[in-house]
């Protein structure tokens, strides 16, 4: 089998190449990343000289590019990890999130189409249902929710959640996707919730919650993601889709709290800032069907899993650090240089 996995020198994907080399020895891997901000191939270090494993910088925007690699590999499967992934950005700047995450999705599936494919798998994310509210926490998203998107990076999602259903539709491409919820674990990239606050807290630097931090998030160790998608890839059916949770529930604050109880930090470097526009409340996924169907269940709890993460940023210094000190450093001053701080 040859695997193409697109976005594998970002978070999720890379620790799915790590899976998959590991799971499946006499698999060719080849990881497509076009190298954004967010992707590091620094990351994949350890698997570059592997003989099984192929890394391509290549936009999967970019057509003929990809016809090319389709036509020279053959690939049997492809797995499209590739996205702009951060909401905060997609707010300040939306229309790079409709580029790669529809268009690109487009272009990898058209390439399925014109070379032929076993399964196109499109790895999505539990916000093109939109939030729910605090008060009903006898509601959770199902296969069946509706799309209801909020920001510019869901509906970016949602919208190629759409096409690849028309394209299996229409012209019969064996696809499945999941929905998953929010994944943390090593190598996540420091923009996000639980890296940028370990990140401050281990430089002392204030930890800026957005509004009142209630918010609730469904947490989910990366590796517990990328098991339920080779479950997916190898039992899941045509044409279905797939949610993927661990029911874990977590406010942002208590989750900020814990992240300073563990590293001996005082919460008083906690500070609560300016809300992020249109905010999603809560987000909890009903995983039944993925576990009914696949006999999928998470295996490593957040008690422990967050332990695992700390320890894997305080072993792998460099590895965040020098993303930090680079580009990372205007980001950072652009998105809460100027976010004015709120009493709660
Ligand atoms: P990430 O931002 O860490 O990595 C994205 C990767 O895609 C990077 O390596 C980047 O270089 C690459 N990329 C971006 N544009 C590209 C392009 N045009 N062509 C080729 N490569 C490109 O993202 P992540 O957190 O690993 O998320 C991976 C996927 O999983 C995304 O599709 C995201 O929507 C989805 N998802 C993420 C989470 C989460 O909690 N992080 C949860 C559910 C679903
Ligand atoms: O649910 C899946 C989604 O999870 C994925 O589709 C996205 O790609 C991924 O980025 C993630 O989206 P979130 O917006 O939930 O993750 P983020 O880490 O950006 O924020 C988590 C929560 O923490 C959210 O309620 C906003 C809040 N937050 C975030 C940052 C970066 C803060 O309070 N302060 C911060 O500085």
């Amino acid at each position: 089998m040859t695997v193409f996995v697109t976005g594998g020198a970002g978070f999720i994907g890379s620790n799915f190449i790590f899976h998959m080399l590991a799971a499946y020895p006499d698999d060719r891997i080849v990881c497509l990343d076009k190298l954004t901000y967010a992707g590091n191939l620094s990351t994949l270090e350890s698997v570059m000289q592997n003989p099984g494993f192929r890394f391509v910088k290549i936009d999967i925007c970019d057509r003929a590019a990809i016809y090319r690699l389709f036509e020279e590999e053959k690939p049997d499967i492809v797995v499209n990890f590739a996205a702009e992934s951060h909401v905060d950005r997609s707010i300040e700047n939306p229309e790079i999130f409709l580029q790669t995450n529809i268009l690109g999705t487009q272009v990898l599936m058209d390439a399925c189409r014109r070379y032929g494919i076993q399964r196109y798998h499109q790895v999505s994310t539990d916000e093109v249902y939109g939030d729910l509210p605090l008060d009903r926490p006898d509601l959770f998203f199902t296969e069946e929710t509706p799309i209801h998107t909020s920001s510019p990076y869901s509906a970016s999602k949602a919208s190629a959640d759409l096409l690849v259903m028309a394209y299996h539709r229409t012209y019969g491409l064996p696809v499945t996707i999941s929905r998953c919820s929010n994944n943390y674990g090593p190598y996540h990239f420091p923009e996000k919730l639980i890296p940028l606050m370990i990140a401050n807290a281990l430089a002392d630097k204030p930890l800026p919650v957005y509004g009142e931090g209630l918010n609730v998030r469904d947490w989910l160790y990366v590796a517990d993601h990328c098991r339920a998608i080779d479950l997916i890839l190898h039992k899941g059916r045509v044409g279905e889709v797939y949610n993927i949770g661990g029911h874990n529930e977590m406010r942002n604050i208590d989750i900020v709290k814990l992240i300073c109880k563990e590293l001996g930090k005082p919460e008083s470097l906690i500070v609560h800032v300016e809300d992020r526009k249109g905010h999603d409340m809560r987000y909890v996924i009903d995983p039944a069907k993925i576990h009914n169907e696949l006999g999928w269940l998470p295996e490593t709890g957040f008690a422990d899993g967050i332990k695992k993460t700390i320890r894997w940023y305080l072993e792998n210094r460099a590895w965040w650090e020098t993303i930090i000190s680079g580009e990372y450093r205007n980001y950072y001053e652009k998105m809460y240089g100027n976010r004015a701080e709120v009493q709660v």
